[in-house]
């Protein structure tokens, strides 16, 4: 069923006798209707033969007045011939800059010579909206691992190579320069079967291949969120690209900062970049590993990833339909009483009144809310609903149809515009909403404002910003004239809504039909009279004509001359968004949101943040949101969007996390065991077991399904537990990678080919990955499974893979794709040789898990030696009054560890296990600040190939990190 279909499927059955009461429907607007279905069929121009050929009809750029000195070059383009306005105007006058800006970055840019104030943000992506790097002290092309050069044979033409090796990294020649005031385009040709990653967000394999467009136009596709190949919620013009070859390989990265609709088109031989507005801001990295990359990346340009507060590492449960606050109770309670973890409940739109964002409704009293917070405070756990970020627009012939953060926000003129000076009335599930215009200072000030009065009556922990695309479900400012119909119902069935054809959801996932045969011939026959009583529509598929002609003189923004492809039928860039004309507030620039509209999930989520930060008086938020821009890892973090309950969503997930490691948000998560659709036990079992590994972790599902939590079915309940003991354990591990991440741009999940980057073999693996240097995870994806095949890095030069469960080494050979066994309630995990992995027993939430006293597992390389690191501080505070740094080291039979900073937890050291150590040693030495301890206490055994230390916890009582500590095994 589609969005369209859903449109009609509710007209259906309005047109029957029993209506929904509450809210009323909003009637479908007949143009809107014709729209749809009186359409010549129309291609995006990617997919248009007959579309022309920038790069035949324009004319290039010609360099002059070039002034070249060490630190870069500027000169002026001016137009090679006569202008093909081929998508729009030709800009004549163009210049370029070129920067060393760090050994490690190059920056190009070309931009208009001549700017005004009301034309600049057209064209020049403001430093406030997201970071402009500059250049570092000393740097020039003597310091610089990049050379750029140049031509003006036939048309102005650059290249970036590696100084040394000479490798070309970006080259567009050959190719011309296309620059009008809707259009740019440049081409890089590329090597033969390249690897190229990122370009988040789409939901694609990890490599992404060389026939591949990612369109960024940032959008929720309500009827089905996880279409492979199209534009996601978020837009992140960055990529790595790793190159293989002699048994090594060299990474670089390449990040275009334009935040318009765009394309990357991935080619056979080249890489074709378009986008409808702004200019080329090229940053090049030149790596040169996968690693290095990354880092480079969110060091250099768009800030490293926030420090998460340590129990955001917990789990947490949502749904849409948790019905009031007794049934989020029963949630948690439920989840105590089958001993699952649970950090957080959360809550969708269901608390509020009537879908209007800082209220609450009659089922969700604040009184009740206030003892329910108690309560829920005092187990140690948090309450986390959703926000929205549009304001709901009063119908001003009611005078009791009251909102206050309506009138506030008129009041304070932070409400987006409609060009001229009225509002700007989109539709949302409030009905005809107004947005706040995070561009303007004015709208932080309205949006902490209201956090600072809701927070009062609620002590709520932290928002997911939903819907920051942003969404409207209708064409332009349609509620200009229509206000008086509010409070109205979205223009379509809403999952769950009665008397539709999506009033229940009947899908369950592949293979249910074995597993579950007669559930799934009942659910299917309930399905058939369902949609039979209440028939989805399909539309015709391709509606009106969304592109324009280029006009001289004239900038379509609604309708731009090239059409990128959107997901939308007609890829119209004027629906289920808030219209591209629609104006913002910022002073001279006016700008629109036409140039705008992929920055306002980071704007409205970094306003977000900021007003967190003040409600919380200096503690770390938690915070995720639907909609990022290259930078949102510095203050937010991500899911992936209304995932299906299906195998191939769970797989897709692997990728998506990987995408976003590169781009800076290490804290993301996806809807586990699915959002749209009914789960089953087996996919919730395996999903739950993947999703152990994603920073974020939550389970939620859409409000016309079955319940899904980890305890409805028994041995999804019994592989939970184990695998969040897993987790929680891993809680010291995991912390200290996100540490990492915020000081050096370090990644959490890791793709396997970034800790073994010379090892061509996995240049494409995205169905297992890491978790930091250490871990390596090899998750079933496949319904009916009891094995699952994965690799094991690195056996050729010798690492040694332990198996998490029974710490043997793991039996394989190098190359192959070994067979494991995977029962139901088991995920097959390996440790790494060489390294030392901190933990701490799990509790039931992550405070009591920090009470546990510590362990260590060494797990040896092949030449006995393995290290480590371990970050504490107090898990909470965004400044820390005192922090400390672990290094542990194991080496010749000696432990090591050397402490630095003042944190002190207090808690013991009380286990050390150390696989692949058969012998068993005749003595211990143990020494704490270099002191020498009774060690009458402490056991040592031996079993299989490993160490087992125990009972240290008597002569570490003042804490396990207290001192610098040396424990040598005697042999
Ligand atoms: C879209 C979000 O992605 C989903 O998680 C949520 O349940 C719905 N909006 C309703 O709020």
């Amino acid at each position: 069923m589609t969005l369209s279909s859903a449109v009609i499927g509710l007209l259906v059955a309005l047109a029957t006798a029993q209506q929904p009461q509450y809210p009323p429907a909003f009637p479908l607007q007949p143009s809107l209707a014709s729209a749809y279905n009186n359409a010549p069929s129309v291609l995006p121009n990617i997919l248009d033969s007959s579309a022309p050929n920038a790069q035949v009809v324009c004319s290039g750029y010609k360099a002059s007045n070039v002034q070249q000195s060490s630190s870069g070059i500027q000169a002026d383009l001016t137009l090679a011939g006569t202008a093909c306005n081929v998508y729009g105007n030709d800009i004549k006058d163009l210049v370029l800059s070129v920067r060393y800006q760090s050994q490690s970055r190059l920056a190009v840019s070309i931009t208009p010579k001549y700017l005004a104030p009301h034309n600049e943000s057209l064209y020049i992506l403001n430093e406030r909206f997201t970071p402009l790097p500059g250049a570092e002290d000393g740097c020039s092309n003597t310091t610089s691992d990049l050379a750029f050069s140049w031509s003006n044979n036939p048309t102005f033409q650059f290249m970036v190579s590696r100084v040394g090796s000479g490798e070309t990294i970006f080259s567009t020649y050959g190719k011309k320069i296309v620059f009008e005031d809707q259009f740019l385009e440049l081409v890089t040709s590329m090597v033969p079967d390249y690897n190229v990653y990122g370009l988040a967000e789409s939901f694609h394999s990890f490599r992404l291949g060389t026939n591949y467009t990612q369109t960024f136009w940032n959008a929720y596709n309500l009827d089905n969120d996880q279409l492979p190949d199209v534009n996601g919620h978020s837009t992140h013009p960055v990529y790595l690209e790793t190159r293989y070859g002699n048994g090594s390989s060299t990474s670089h990265g390449v990040y275009a900062r334009n935040a318009h609709g765009q394309e990357w088109l991935l080619r056979e031989d080249s890489i074709t970049y378009r986008t409808i507005g702004g200019s080329f801001d090229f940053y090049f990295l030149s790596g040169p590993t996968p690693k290095e990359v990354i880092s480079q990346y969110q060091v250099g340009i768009v800030n490293t990833p926030i420090m998460q507060s340590y129990w955001s590492l917990g789990f947490h449960q949502c749904r849409w339909g948790y019905l009031n606050w007794t049934n989020l109770r029963d949630v948690v309670e439920l989840y105590a009483e089958q001993g699952i973890q649970l950090e957080g409940i959360m809550n969708d739109l269901d608390y509020l009144n009537l879908n209007r964002i800082f209220t609450n409704n009659a089922n969700y009293p604040v009184g009740e809310g206030k003892e329910f917070l108690d309560w829920l405070h005092a187990r140690g756990q948090y309450y986390l609903p959703i926000l929205d970020p549009n304001v709901y627009a009063p119908d001003p012939t009611n005078a009791s149809d009251t909102y206050a953060p309506y009138d506030r926000g008129v009041e304070l003129e932070v409400f987006i515009r409609n060009g001229n000076n009225s509002l700007y009335y989109g539709m949302e599930w409030n009905g005809f909403s107004v947005w706040p215009d995070f561009s303007v200072p004015q709208a932080q000030q309205f949006w902490t404002e209201q956090f600072v009065e809701y927070r009062k009556k609620l002590a709520f922990d932290g928002f997911w910003l939903d819907v920051s695309d942003p969404t409207s479900w209708c064409t332009g400012s349609c509620g200009q004239y229509q206000r008086s119909l509010n409070p109205v119902h979205v223009p379509f069935a809403l999952p769950g809504d009665p008397n539709t054809s999506i009033a229940v959801d009947f899908r369950y996932p592949e293979m249910f039909n074995i597993t579950n045969a007669t559930e799934a011939a009942a659910a299917s026959a309930s399905r058939a009279s369902q949609m039979s009583a209440y028939p989805s529509m399909t539309l015709a598929p391709s509606p009106v004509l969304r592109r324009t002609l280029a006009t001289p003189g004239v900038r379509n923004i609604n309708f731009p001359p090239y059409a990128i492809n959107n997901f939308l039928p007609g890829h119209s860039l004027l629906k289920q968004v808030i219209a591209p004309n629609a104006t913002h507030l910022d002073g001279p620039y006016n700008s629109t949101e036409y140039e705008l509209h992929n920055l306002y999930g980071h704007l409205s989520g970094n306003a977000t943040y900021n007003a967190l930060v003040e409600v919380y008086e200096g503690k770390r938020p938690w915070f995720i949101a639907r909609s990022t821009f290259a930078g949102s890892g510095s203050f937010a973090g991500h899911w992936g969007g209304d995932t299906n309950s299906d195998w191939g969503d769970m797989y897709f997930g692997i990728s998506q996390a990987l995408q976003f490691s590169i781009v800076g948000i290490p804290y993301f998560g996806v809807e586990t065991c699915g959002f749209n659709g009914n789960s089953d036990m087996e996919l919730c079992t395996r999903w739950m077991q993947l999703s152990a590994w994603f920073p974020m972790y939550r389970n939620h599902n859409n409000r016309n399904t079955i319940a899904q939590e980890a305890y409805r079915w028994s041995t999804t309940a019994e592989s939970t537990r184990r695998i969040m003991n897993i987790r929680y354990s891993l809680l010291p591990y995991t912390y200290t990678l996100f540490h990492k991440a915020n000081k050096a741009g370090e990644t959490v999940l890791r793709a396997l080919a970034w800790e073994f980057p010379d090892d061509a073999s996995l240049k494409a693996i995205d169905n297992q990955f890491m978790s930091g240097p250490a871990l390596l995870v090899t998750p079933v994806l496949a319904p009916l499974a009891t094995t699952v095949q994965g690799v094991f890095p690195g056996v050729a030069a010798g690492t040694i893979w332990y198996d998490w469960y029974t710490l043997q080494k793991v039996d394989v050979v190098a190359g192959e794709n070994k067979t494991m066994s995977a029962p139901i309630e088991h995920q097959p995990i390996a440790v790494r040789g060489g390294y030392i992995i901190p933990i701490q027993k799990a509790g039931n939430t992550t405070a009591m898990s920090r009470k546990s006293p510590w362990s260590l597992l060494i797990a040896l390389d092949k030449d006995g030696k393995a290290s480590g690191e371990l970050y504490l501080d107090d898990g909470i505070n965004i400044v820390q009054n005192a922090t400390k740094n672990v290094e542990i080291e194991f080496s010749k039979g000696m432990l090591s560890t050397k402490v630095a900073g003042d944190f002190q937890d207090g808690i013991p050291l009380a286990n050390i296990t150390i696989a692949g150590a058969s012998a068993l040693p005749k003595d211990i030495s143990l020494h704490i600040d270099g002191a020498a301890c009774e060690t009458a206490v402490v056991e040592v055994k031996t079993g299989g190939d490993v160490t087992y230390i125990t009972g240290l916890e008597g002569v570490t009582t003042g804490g396990a990190w207290q001192n610098d500590l040396t424990l040598k095994l005697v042999y």
